[in-house]
């Protein structure tokens, strides 16, 4: 199990316990803990619902071409920005903090 903090947007922070050998990804655990992340396309880098703001040092995933040109799209977008869906969890992102980026409607 690996811990990660989420911060929601009125500011509350979430401590979510997360396993690391059920393949699930951010977006599914956000949504496992009723976090307000929508994950509208299922996790198919589509849809931006569950866009994060990514405020540790925890080394990632590359993104993918999807990734990127999802991204592209969507509103609020810093440098710092990632699809939830597409962080699978594993053991690297144990101690991760991510804040949830406002709603941008697509
Ligand atoms: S759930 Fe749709 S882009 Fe992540």
């Amino acid at each position: 199990m690996i811990s990660i903090k989420v911060i929601d947007r009125v500011g509350e922070t979430h401590i979510l316990e997360a396993p690391t050998d059920m393949n699930m990804n951010l977006m599914e655990l956000c949504k496992a803990y009723e976090l307000p992340v929508a994950g509208t396309c299922g996790g198919m880098a589509l849809c931006s619902t569950c866009h994060v703001y990514v405020e540790s040092e925890n080394s990632l995933s590359d993104m993918s071409d999807d990734e990127i040109a999802m991204l592209d799209s969507t509103f609020f977008v810093q440098n710092n920005s990632r699809l939830g869906c597409q962080l699978h969890l594993n053991n690297d992102m144990d101690g991760l903090q991510v804040r949830l980026a406002p709603e941008s409607g697509n």
